[in-house]
């Protein structure tokens, strides 16, 4: 990131700095005084530097710290059709299903053939909440939490300007007033700092680019004590009539969340072909 390098530019130019000084003055008393006042201005402003960087602009210290990422996160390889080629954590990551299949989202069997009415229940949303859907799409999901929590907001977030075109035509109905429509990028989710109580991510998830990045600007959106709720199509069970790369195991959900500053908290098993797997953010914040 721009200001990452700038921050660590500005590092090395003040270490090679002091080091030609001390290559180029006379060592008096009086130039190692200074020169100890410079170090010592020096490590104030690295140690600063160091901790923005570690807050805002590499979440990658930390997510070390926490847990064993693999490093570098991704691998590019051979892709298979339905995917583009790059591999986090022995996944290979799925391509976007493009703004063309929103029909497919709106189809009218999904209610029963998804059971969205209980996808609902296990939300546990209550009136006030103010909820995230991540990878909104057309707004299926968005549509049927609104009202609940109304009239707090749901932002509902999407890297298609399409699907957000979509977003934004549902939040100009009086009914859906509190539908914020967002348009995130395809590392960043794009949302206020600490102003989410949930995180909702409907067969979503696996179609990430920037999985682990993604994940980390959502975490900064979340309240302190904030749930993600990821909901896959089964990986495990061959016959959820879905692609492969579409669908992902409850093991490796979980796998991949374990190098994040969340806790998982359990998973639901009610639905006819999805897991729903609920994590919870620390109630200290990260
Ligand atoms: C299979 S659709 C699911 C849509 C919706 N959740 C639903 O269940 O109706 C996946 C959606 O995720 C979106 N998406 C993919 N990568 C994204 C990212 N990095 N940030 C936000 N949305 C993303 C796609 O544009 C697409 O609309």
């Amino acid at each position: 990131m721009p200001e990452r390098r700038r921050a660590e530019r500005a590092v090395k130019q003040g270490w090679r700095g002091i080091a030609a000084n001390v290559a180029s003055e006379k060592l008096t008393s009086h130039t190692v005084a200074m020169f100890a006042a410079r170090l010592t201005r020096m490590s104030s402003i690295i140690a600063a530097l160091w901790l923005v960087l570690g807050t805002f602009a590499s979440p990658l210290p930390t997510a070390i710290a926490e847990n064993s990422v693999s490093m570098p996160l991704y691998r590019e390889g051979r892709g298979s059709p339905d995917g583009i080629g790059k591999f986090y954590q022995g996944r290979e990551i799925a391509a976007v299903m493009g703004f063309e299949g929103a029909p497919w989202l709106e189809r009218p069997s999904r209610a029963s053939e998804e059971r969205t009415d209980l996808l609902v229940e296990e939300l546990h949303l209550q009136p006030g909440m103010t909820v995230a859907d991540i990878g909104a799409g057309s707004g299926y999901l968005s549509r049927r939490m609104a009202p609940i929590v109304g009239p707090a907001r749901v932002f509902a977030v999407d890297v298609q300007p399409q699907m957000v075109a979509l977003l934004t035509e549902l939040s100009q109905k009086p009914e859906f007033r509190n539908l914020v429509p967002i348009q995130g990028d395809s590392d960043d989710v794009k949302l206020p700092s600490a102003s989410i109580d949930l995180a909702v991510l409907v067969d979503v998830y696996h179609e990430l680019a920037y999985p682990y990045e993604v994940m980390r600007s959502l975490i900064r959106a979340l309240k302190p004590g904030g749930r993600v709720v990821l909901v896959e199509y089964r990986g495990e069970d061959p016959a959820v009539p879905i692609k492969p790369l579409h669908k992902m195991s409850e093991a490796q959900i979980r796998r991949e969340m374990s190098v994040l500053p969340l806790t998982w908290e359990r998973t639901a098993e009610r639905l006819p072909m999805q897991h729903i797997v609920v994590f919870r953010k620390s109630a200290t914040g990260e």
